[in-house]
């Protein structure tokens, strides 16, 4: 059975794996509609997906414990950027708060020697190592790239070959 204040922080993570899913469909439906970058916005849509996923399984393990999963209501995401660095900027300093968050749920789990939760959440933590490597990736890039059009199309080819090598 699940102690409330873990359970607490378990739903806390679902809001922020939910958000997460909502913030890169944004992205996501406004790179669609930007001339040229296909790749970049199956990126993000994807992202989106996993970002739920992410969601589903906390969902599932919080009720497989004896608790509730409370499914949340969510805020706005920002719905245009000024440019495909900033989304991607963005995306990198929000999967930074995702780490963080996903930490604090380690460290209550632990404090309240809940180690089910705590072996459970690693998934999480190597999730995000990952998850910041390529957001870092990506960000380094597109520096390089800097404002040039030749550049982002090459980029949005790049893409392909950076996720699916961060997925092995
Ligand atoms: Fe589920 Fe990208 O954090």
């Amino acid at each position: 059975m699940l102690k409330k204040v873990v359970q607490d922080a378990l739903n806390a993570q679902v809001k922020i794996e939910a958000q997460s899913s909502q913030v890169y469909l944004a992205m996501a439906a406004w790179a669609e509609i930007q001339p040229g970058i296909d790749n970049i916005t199956a990126f993000f849509y994807r992202h989106s997906d996993e970002e739920r996923e992410h969601m589903l399984k906390l969902i599932h393990f919080i009720n497989e414990r004896g608790g509730f999963s409370v499914i949340p209501a969510l805020e706005q995401p920002q719905l245009t950027f000024p440019s495909i660095k900033h989304a991607f900027q963005q995306l990198l300093e929000h999967e930074i708060m995702v780490s963080e968050s996903i930490n604090k749920c380690v460290e209550i789990a632990l404090e309240e020697k809940d180690y089910a939760t705590s072996n459970f959440l690693q998934w999480y933590v190597a999730e995000q190592i990952e998850e910041e490597a390529l957001a870092r990736t990506i960000n380094d890039k597109l520096e390089l790239i800097g404002d040039e059009k030749s550049g982002l199309y090459m980029f949005d080819r790049d893409i392909l070959t950076v996720s699916m090598e961060a997925e092995k």
